[in-house]
C-alpha cells in the first residue's frame, strides 16, 4: 500500500494550498467538495492545506466546521476517521461575504503564514453563475491573483455574447492559463478510458470512422427532478446545463483525432477542433420537452418555456465523420437515470442468412460505453444459436470495472480534478475558445427554440423523439440487461 507521502508525490501538488472555497454552505460544497477535499488531504495526496469558506451565511469559522462535519458524515464515500477529522477542522477558516475583502485578506494572511516555504493558491468558484464576477473582483480586492488557480463551475455563460463578456471580465484579473473550467463528467474514470480505449488498442481505431459507424448516441436521462434548485434551472434549461457542457465534452472525447501527445494542450485543441467542425445547430434538429407538473413547481413561471428534456441530432463535418448523425439526449423526471455513449456499426453489405434466421433483427452491432460510477462496457454482435438450423440471437461481450479490483481506486470526479487543478494539469478542462466555439455552433438554436412538448414524468421524453432518430431507435431502454458479474452459471 502506498504511504501518504509516495501518494501525494505521485499524483499530488508540489506545494501547500491555501483554497478559497467560494459558495461553501452551499449544495455542490456539501455533497462532492468538503468531502471531496477531505479525503484528499486525509488520504496525504496534498502536502499542506489551509481551507477558507465564503458564502453569504454569516456564520464563523466554528459554525462552517459544524457544516462541514454534517456534510462529510452525511457524504463522504468512505469511513471517516476521527483523528484525520480533528486535523482537518483544525484547517477550515471561514468569511461571511459580508465582512468584505479586507476580511478575506486577513485569514488568507492568516493561513498562508502556518506554510513552511513556498504555497500556492486554489479559489474555488461554486457560486451561482451570477454571483461569479462578484467573487472574482473580492479575491482581486483581497490580493489573492498570484500564485493562484482559480476554478470556475458550469454554466460558462448563457450564450455567445455572456460568455465572451465573461470571458474578457476574467481576463481583466486571471490569465487564462490560470482559470479552470470545471466539467466534472471528464473526471469520471469512464470518461477518461475512451482515450485509454481509443488509443491504447490497435483494434478499435481504425474502424472508428464513418464508413464503419452508422450513428452514435450520447444518453443521459435522469430520474431526478429539480430538488432545490428551480430558481436556477428555470434561467438556464437541459441544453445549457447539460449538453453545452457535458454531453459535447464527451462528444470530443468521443470524436477527437489522435492528440500528438497524451498533454493538455494537443488533448484541448483536438477538441477544440471537433467543435469548430461542429454543424451550426438547426432548431429543426432539435426536440425540447418539458415534464407535466413542472409549471406548478415551487420556483417556476406558470408559464415556463424553460425546457427540462432536449434530445437533438448533430454532424461533425470532417473527413472522419462526415454524414455520421450524433444524437443526444438528457432530461430530468425520465423513466431511468444512464449515462451512455452507444456507438452503431453499418451492417454488412450482403445478408446470406435466410429469412427468418433473426439477423439484424435486432439492430445493429453495438458498442456501449457505460459511464455510470460503475462503469462498463459492452459489444454487441449477432451469433448462432445452438441447435439445428440457423437461427441468430444478438451476444454481448461485456466488462465491468469492478470485476478488476481496482475499483477502491478510483478518485471521485471532483476529488480527481481539484488535484489535476493544483498541480495545473488542464487536460480535463474547457479552453475559452472551445466554450466560445460551442455558444457559437448554439446560437441557430438559441435564437429559435423549437417550443416545448409536454411530456410525462417516468416516461423517455416526448412522442416526436422517435422521428428525430428513424429509421434508427434509441438504445435506451436497453432490450437486455447488463449481465451481473457475480451472477454464477453453468
Ligand atoms: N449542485 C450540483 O450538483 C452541481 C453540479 C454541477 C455544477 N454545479 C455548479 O456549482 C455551482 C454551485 O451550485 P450549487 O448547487 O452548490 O448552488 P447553491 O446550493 O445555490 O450554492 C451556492 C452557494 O453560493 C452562495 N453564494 C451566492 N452568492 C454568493 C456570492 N456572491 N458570493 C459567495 N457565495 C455566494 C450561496 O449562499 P446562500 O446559501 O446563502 O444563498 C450558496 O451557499 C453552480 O455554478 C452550479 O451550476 C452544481
Amino acid at each position: 500500500m502506498s504511504t501518504p507521502a509516495t501518494q501525494s508525490s505521485r499524483v499530488g501538488p508540489r506545494y501547500p494550498h491555501l483554497v478559497v472555497l467560494f459558495g461553501a454552505t452551499g449544495d455542490l460544497s456539501k455533497r462532492k467538495l468538503l468531502p471531496g477535499l477531505f479525503h484528499l488531504v486525509s488520504s496525504g495526496f496534498i502536502p499542506g492545506y489551509r481551507i477558507i469558506g465564503v458564502s453569504l451565511d454569516e456564520l464563523d469559522a466554528e459554525g462552517f466546521r459544524n457544516l462541514a462535519r454534517s456534510a462529510v458524515a452525511e457524504f463522504a464515500q468512505r469511513p471517516v476517521d476521527e483523528e484525520a477529522w480533528k486535523a482537518f477542522a483544525e484547517a477550515l477558516d471561514y468569511v461571511p461575504l459580508s465582512a468584505g475583502a479586507g476580511a478575506l485578506k486577513a485569514a488568507a494572511e492568516r493561513a498562508e503564514s502556518t506554510f513552511q516555504g513556498e504555497s500556492r493558491r486554489l479559489h474555488y468558484l461554486s457560486v451561482p453563475p451570477n454571483a461569479a464576477l462578484s467573487a472574482v473582483r473580492t479575491l482581486s480586492e483581497a490580493g489573492l491573483v498570484d500564485r493562484a488557480r482559480i476554478v470556475m463551475e458550469k454554466p460558462f455563460g448563457v450564450d455567445l455574447e455572456s460568455a465572451k463578456s465573461l470571458n474578457a471580465s476574467l481576463h481583466e484579473v486571471f490569465t487564462d492559463q490560470q482559470i479552470f473550467r470545471i466539467d466534472h463528467f471528464l473526471g469520471k474514470e469512464a470518461a477518461q478510458n475512451i482515450l485509454a480505449f481509443r488509443f491504447a488498442n490497435g483494434l478499435f481505431e481504425p474502424i472508428w470512422n464513418r464508413n464503419f459507424i452508422d450513428h452514435v448516441q450520447i444518453d443521459v436521462p435522469e430520474t431526478l427532478g429539480l430538488s432545490t434548485r428551480a430558481a436556477f434551472y428555470e434561467k438556464v434549461g437541459a441544453f445549457r446545463d447539460m449538453v453545452v457542457t457535458h454531453l459535447f465534452q464527451i462528444l470530443a472525447f468521443m470524436a477527437m483525432e489522435p492528440p500528438t501527445a497524451l498533454l493538455p494542450d494537443p488533448i484541448s485543441e483536438e477538441k477544440n477542433k471537433v467543435f469548430r467542425s461542429l454543424l451550426p445547430l438547426q432548431p429543426t434538429d432539435v426536440v425540447r420537452g418539458q415534464y407535466i407538473g413542472y409549471r406548478g413547481e415551487p420556483g417556476i413561471h406558470k408559464e415556463s418555456d424553460t425546457e427540462t428534456f432536449i434530445a437533438l441530432r448533430c454532424f461533425i463535418d470532417n473527413w472522419r465523420w462526415a454524414g455520421v448523425p450524433f444524437y443526444l439526449r438528457t432530461g430530468k423526471r425520465l423513466a431511468e437515470g444512464q449515462r451512455i455513449i452507444s456507438i452503431a456499426f453499418r451492417e454488412p453489405p450482403k445478408s446470406m442468412f435466410p429469412a427468418g434466421s433473426g439477423v439484424g433483427s435486432q439492430g445493429p452491432d453495438h458498442l456501449t460505453f457505460d459511464l455510470a460510477d460503475r462503469s462498463r462496457m459492452s459489444l454487441s454482435f449477432y451469433g448462432k444459436r445452438p441447435g439445428p438450423g440457423m437461427r441468430l440471437d444478438k451476444l454481448s461481450l461485456q466488462f465491468a470495472m469492478h470485476d478488476t479490483g481496482w475499483a477502491g481506486e478510483a478518485l471521485e470526479a471532483y476529488e480527481r480534478l481539484i488535484l489535476d487543478a493544483m498541480r495545473g494539469d488542464r487536460t480535463l478542462f474547457t479552453t475559452a475558445e472551445g466554450i466560445e466555439t460551442l455558444w457559437e455552433k448554439s446560437m441557430p438554436l438559441l435564437e429559435e427554440p423549437p417550443p416545448v412538448r409536454l411530456y410525462t414524468p417516468g416516461s423517455w421524453g416526448p412522442n416526436v423523439i422517435h422521428s428525430l432518430i428513424a429509421p434508427n431507435a434509441w438504445r435506451l431502454p436497453f432490450e437486455r440487461a447488463w449481465r451481473d458479474p457475480n451472477a454464477t452459471g453453468d
